[in-house]
Parts: structure tokens; sequence; C-alpha cells
């Protein structure tokens, strides 16, 4: 049986790999992400997760047309600094972002897998989500606040045959870091390929019904950073 996948971010990284390995494997998937112009095999929804509004509507929209039978969350981006180098527009853009609009999706999935009484749902955290450091305020108060969410949602659907799983990656190889001053070493032991993070997924996708991959965590087996002062980062 054919079983539909609903992916964020999937026009780069971590999402992309992720649609394009489940596709081989035979899943049906369907993408959001504002950048649709990329040649992927699969439909993508354009949506500006930015947008409470926007997401509310849209979601309600496709799930009137389409089932699904699992959710990866892999949008997000990075915002590195002193709290106060952010305006107000920043932070509530990167709360927004990564954190609120997984609630606002799962909040309408979750009814639906309730009533099929089975659904997987997969988001993607980060290191960050367990230890938080210097100028990462903003990002970790997101991805610790993820965790809590995925934390609170695995109790309160399991009974109804949901799973929810957190993936906490170190440094992955993907153009998150286009837009920041440091980015991984250029060793393969210094970041994980976003197909690395795909054939988690995949993994815990196909994984037993009666377990749940609650957080789990990887990271580069050599953590080494480089830092630029690009003065468009
Ligand atoms: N790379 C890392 O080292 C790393 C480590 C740990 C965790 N993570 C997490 O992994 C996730 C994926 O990151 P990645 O490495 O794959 O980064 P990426 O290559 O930059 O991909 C980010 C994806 O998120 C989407 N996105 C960003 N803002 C959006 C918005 N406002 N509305 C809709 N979609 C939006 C982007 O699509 P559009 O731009 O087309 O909208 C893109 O598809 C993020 O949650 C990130 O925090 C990354």
């Amino acid at each position: 049986m054919t079983r539909r996948i609903l992916i964020t971010g999937t026009s780069s990284g971590i999402g992309q790999a992720t649609a394009r390995l489940l596709l081989e494997k035979g899943y049906s998937v369907t993408g959001i992400s504002r950048k649709t112009e990329h040649d992927d095999k699969f439909k993508t929804i354009q949506l500006d997760l930015a947008n409470s509004h926007d997401i509310d509507k849209c979601l309600k929209q496709l799930l009137k047309t389409t089932s699904f039978d699992g959710f990866i969350h892999a949008a997000g981006y990075g915002g590195f600094g002193s709290i106060e180098q952010f305006s107000v527009t920043q932070i509530e853009r990167a709360i927004q972002v990564n954190l609120t609009s997984a609630l606002l999706i799962a909040r309408l999935l979750v009814p639906a897998f309730r009533k099929q009484q089975s659904g997987r749902l997969i988001f993607i955290g980060s290191e960050s989500a367990l230890n938080a450091g210097r100028k990462g305020a903003l990002y970790s108060a997101a991805k610790f606040g993820l965790r809590g969410f995925c934390q609170a949602l695995r109790e309160d659907c399991a009974s109804d045959g949901i799973q929810v799983s957190l993936i906490n990656p170190g440094m992955v190889r993907s153009p998150f870091f286009d837009k920041l001053r440091f980015a991984p070493a250029d060793q393969p032991e210094n970041a994980i390929e976003p197909a690395q993070i795909a054939e988690l997924v995949d993994y815990i996708l196909a994984s037993n019904d009666n377990i749940v991959f609650d957080d789990v965590q990887l990271t580069p087996r050599i953590k080494s950073i480089n830092f630029s002062s690009h003065k468009n980062k």
C-alpha cells in the first residue's frame, strides 16, 4: 500500500533529501515550501510558514481532499546572536517558522490520525533542543519548545496509535548555513549529510507500530566549525 506523507521544507536540505528518498521507496509525497520551482517529482504546495492564517487555510483545504499517513516537519532556519540584536519581527518570525508552524499543522493532522487510529509525526529538532549555548537564545527557545511539544504530544496521542518522534541532529551540510557566519568544516566527519537524516526518517517510518522512537540524537563524529566574517551574512 502506498503511504502518503506530508513534508515541510522540501525545497532544500533535509526536507528535500527526505522527499526524494521516500519517493524512491514508493511513498507518495506532498511537499510544503515557499520555493516551488525545483524539478522534483512530487506535488509542492507553496506556503510561507511565517503566516499562521495561511497555514490554517491551506492545510484545511488540503485535508478536504487528501489524507496522510505521516508528517515530517523539516522546515526551519537558523538565527544566531545576542537577543538584543534581533528586532521584534525577527523574533516573532523565528518562533513562528521554527516552532508555531509545527503546532498549527499538527493541530489539524492529529484529529485525522486519531480517526484512522494511526499516523507518524516526525519533527526535525536540533542539538540546540538539548543544550543551549552562546548566541543560541532565539534558536534554542524555538527548538527546546519543539522538544517539549513533541514529548507532550507523544503522550497525548499514544493510545490512538499515533507515534511522535523528534530527530535532533548536530551540524548537517545543507544550505542552512548560507546566511550564517559559520558552517561545518569541510571533511566528511565534520557534518551529517541530509541523505543520512532521510535514511533515519525512512527507518522510523518503517518501524514496528508497537514502538516509538522518542528523541533521536546524532552528531558528526568530529565537531569542527569554520567561521566567516562575510559582510552579507
Ligand atoms: N543544517 C543543520 O546543521 C541543522 C542541524 C540541526 C537541525 N536543523 C534543522 O533542520 C531543519 C531543516 O534544515 P536544513 O538544514 O534542511 O536547512 P535548509 O537546507 O535551509 O532547508 C530549510 C527548508 O525550510 C524551508 N523554510 C524556511 N523558511 C520557511 C518558511 N517561512 N516557510 C516555508 N518553508 C520555509 C525552506 O524552504 P523555502 O526557503 O523554499 O521556503 C527549506 O526547504 C530546520 O528545522 C533546521 O533548524 C538543521
